[in-house]
């Protein structure tokens, strides 16, 4: 008899892992739940486009249900995973039914933080992980004047500009000094902070929130230095746990589910893939779990090519990009600590390529209007290139000639 692949999750990394699997010669069974009830779909557009009204509903499914069952691959939709029990290989769905695995992908993805305060399950406060939530919130904001921020990473950010674009007063409350400044640091982060500022955004940097107040639903934020500050709306965007149903028998987690550099698990058979994975990557010798969709898309790939039974090791440079306003912030590299960030060009325009260096490799690079040098910065990040500081930081110097 055929043997069967659970994939736990419907979202990107399981796209990934569908749009790959038959083209890798498996010849399984495949059934892919998922807890929402709509198939697949991107997720970037869900803070910008989607809630600017610039794209529908429509536009965002990666394919139509057609695909899945031109390829044999069962989309169980609206079906939670409840439970993985490991000794007896079956997971049991909301439904109470059990299905039994010979392969399981766990594709599970990330949960957004709630945020630790009195008030906080006020109506009017949101956050933004799925379609549904994005509905929710479009539909709020039309109705909104003032919209409060919390949080100044990807969702924050990303989230302000579109607020700001659809022509709302937006005030932003972020505990670090700067925004994006858990992934791009201080420098760059200012950088980003001081584009914001100009367009219109009321920073709070440097604080907390302690409080949201209303009568029936939200209307004002108290932060942590008593100033409370009147809004409509409130979006938290501070961060997110890799999410897993509950498991019967032992297996490795730590920070999302740990794998190894072909993305098994530490049960045979078992695989992670996009957020919730943490796999060790030879390239910079160390785990890491990456949020973002290219590797959710990629390492749902890799994850059909070994469940296919041809196992490789996933060693991409991790890359992400960001819209904010008319900005696109591309990134290239590992997340690991830097102790040096190399700039060529302007940040106050900002228009610059910057280098993230650690004992003198280029471990990451962050490019704003200068898409020429997207390539080979990111040739030199897949390189851990070793490059003499003065000829980096010159916009004059062509990065390709920096290749050795
Ligand atoms: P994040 O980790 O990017 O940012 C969270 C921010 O909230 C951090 O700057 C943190 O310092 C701040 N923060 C934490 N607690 C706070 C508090 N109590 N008050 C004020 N600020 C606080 O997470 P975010 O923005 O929630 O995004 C969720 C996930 O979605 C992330 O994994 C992110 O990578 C992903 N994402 C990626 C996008 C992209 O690649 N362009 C776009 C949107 C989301």
């Amino acid at each position: 008899m055929a043997e069967t692949c659970i994939v736990v999750g419907a979202g990107v990394a399981a796209y990934g892992f569908a749009n790959a699997i038959r083209e890798a010669g498996y010849q399984g069974r495949v059934v892919l739940f998922g807890a929402e009830s709509v198939a697949p779909y991107e997720r970037p557009p869900l803070s910008k486009q989607f809630l600017t009204g610039k794209k529908d509903e429509d536009a965002l499914l990666f394919q139509p249900v057609s695909f899945y069952e031109e390829r044999s691959i069962e989309l169980c939709l609206g079906t939670p995973v409840e439970e993985i029990d490991l000794q007896r290989r079956v997971v049991r769905t909301g439904d109470g039914s059990e299905h039994g695995f010979d392969q399981l992908v766990l594709a599970t993805g990330a949960r957004p933080n709630r945020l630790p305060v009195p008030g906080a399950e006020l109506a009017g406060i949101f956050t933004l992980r799925s379609l549904a939530d994005a509905r929710a919130l479009r539909a709020a904001l039309a109705a909104a004047e003032r919209v409060f921020v919390v949080g100044g990473g990807f969702i924050g950010c990303e989230v302000a500009a579109s607020a700001r674009l659809l022509g709302k007063q937006v005030a932003l409350v972020e505990t670090l000094p700067v925004l994006l400044g858990r992934v791009l640091g201080p420098e760059i982060g200012a950088a980003i902070t001081r584009v914001h500022e100009r367009q219109g955004v009321a920073l709070y940097l440097g604080r907390r929130v302690v409080g949201i107040e209303g009568q029936e639903r939200v209307e004002r934020v108290v932060l942590d230095d008593g100033t409370a500050l009147p809004c409509d709306l409130v979006v938290v965007g501070i961060g997110v746990q890799p999410a897993l149903p509950a498991i019967v028998g032992e297996l490795r987690i730590d920070d999302g589910v740990v794998v190894d550099a072909t993305c098994a698990a530490s049960v045979p058979g078992v695989w992670a893939a996009g957020d919730v994975a943490r796999w060790w990557h030879p390239r910079v010798e160390r785990f890491i779990r990456v949020e973002h969709y290219d590797n959710a898309l990629e390492q749902g790939a890799a994850v059909a090519k070994a469940v296919a039974g041809q196992p490789e090791p996933y060693v991409p440079v991790p890359s992400f990009w960001s819209d904010q306003y008319d900005l696109t912030i591309q990134q290239y590299g590992y997340p690991v600590e830097w102790d040096e960030v190399v700039v060529r060009g302007d940040l106050d325009q900002p228009a610059f390529t910057a280098f993230y260096l650690k004992e003198g490799r280029i471990y990451g690079a962050v490019i704003v209007r200068r898409p020429r040098e997207m390539r080979p910065a990111r040739r030199l990040v897949e390189a851990l290139a070793q490059v003499d500081r003065s000829l980096l930081a010159d916009p004059n110097v062509d990065l390709r000639q920096l290749m050795s």
